[in-house]
């Protein structure tokens, strides 16, 4: 019996000790990638100073309002002693936050190639979207952002619990880098779409505001990139959209509320971010995905 016991307890000790090794091999795993910094020189993208231009960049920056805030000076993303911190940087350039020393450069080697000053990949921040932003319109962006008062708005920096360090090793996170997910030659030579209602200016709408990102590439929907989030549902002309007017389609992203009168919850579908632009804007997404071959 006495022998027993002794083979069982041997074998605890050996169990205990493998997955002690394995989680000290996935957190060791996930902090050298969370720490790595990549030398990067974007290629440079002029920034307008007209009011037109600066107009075009405030539209393109209600996306970013979901995450960074409505002044874009930042607000923490998660914090959970479980998972860890991580904090929507304080986009203003006020002292103390993430842009202070920030040139215009710096957003776009962010906004385009997502690495940030130093050149650590940036975390949940869809640059995979981002990366697809014409140089006009990305300049018209960084010119907002250029013009937003500072707001002192500081945050812990961000910071992973051992448990989530494991399991984010383990890959248990998906894709945690867009930096490794975007093309960095093709993203240099994005064409400009003149503003309209054609499905062209349509497609590269989806692309940037990440529509394909959540309901996938085919439109049809699926399960979002977001662990607590809704299914994200099908928008191609298979779902409800195949039933609404180009009208009950720009109203989707006016009011949050699909003709059927579902409400939309703006954390999980940021509808605002195509809602900001024109209804012409919004009909040339219609068009889109009304015509996309399967
Ligand atoms: C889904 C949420 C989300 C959206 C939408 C989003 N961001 Fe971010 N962004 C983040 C997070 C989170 C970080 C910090 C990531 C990190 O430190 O790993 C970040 C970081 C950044 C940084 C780097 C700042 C630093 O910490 O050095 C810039 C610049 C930036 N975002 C600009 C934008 C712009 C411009 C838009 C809109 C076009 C946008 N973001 C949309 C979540 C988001
Ligand atoms: C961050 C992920 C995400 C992004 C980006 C996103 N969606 Fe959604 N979308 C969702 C989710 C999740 C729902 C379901 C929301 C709910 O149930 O409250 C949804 C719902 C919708 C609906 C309602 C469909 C129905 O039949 O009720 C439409 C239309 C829609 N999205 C269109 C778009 C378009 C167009 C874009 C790009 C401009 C877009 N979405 C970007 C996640 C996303």
């Amino acid at each position: 019996m006495k022998r027993v016991v002794k083979i069982i307890l041997y074998g605890l000790g050996i169990l205990i000790l493998v997955l002690l090794m394995a989680a000290l091999f996935f957190s060791s795993k996930f902090n050298r990638e969370f720490e790595k910094v990549i030398t990067f020189e974007p290629v440079e993208v002029i920034i307008p100073q007209d009011s037109v231009s600066i107009e075009r960049g405030r539209i393109l920056s209600v996306d970013c309002r979901s995450c960074h805030g409505p002044d874009l000076a930042g607000k923490v993303f998660f914090d959970d002693p479980t998972i860890g911190t991580l904090p929507s940087s304080n986009l203003t350039r006020a002292k103390g936050s993430e842009t202070e020393h920030y040139t215009n450069q710096d957003f776009v080697k962010a906004i385009r190639h997502g690495l940030n000053k130093a050149g650590n990949r940036l975390m949940v921040m869809p640059c995979k979207s981002t990366s697809q932003i014409s140089d006009k319109d990305l300049g018209c962006l960084i010119a907002f952002i250029n013009t937003l008062p500072k707001v002192e708005n500081t945050f812990p920096k961000r910071k992973f619990a051992f448990t989530a360090q494991i399991m984010a090793g383990a890959g248990l996170f998906g894709d945690l880098f867009h930096y490794d997910l975007i093309d960095h030659e093709i993203t240099n030579n994005i064409k400009h779409i003149p503003e309209g209602s054609t499905e062209e200016y349509g497609h590269y709408l989806t692309s940037i505001h990440g529509c394909n990102d959540c309901h996938k590439k085919d439109l049809k929907g699926g399960k979002s990139p977001d662990p607590v989030s809704p299914p994200v549902p099908d928008i191609s002309r298979t779902g409800n959209f195949g039933k609404w007017t180009q009208e009950q389609f720009i109203s989707v992203f006016r009011t949050g509320k699909t003709p059927e009168g579902k409400i939309l919850d703006g954390n999980f579908m940021p509808f605002a971010g195509l809602g900001a632009h024109s209804d012409e804007e919004i009909a040339a997404v219609y068009n889109y995905i009304k015509n996309k071959k399967d």
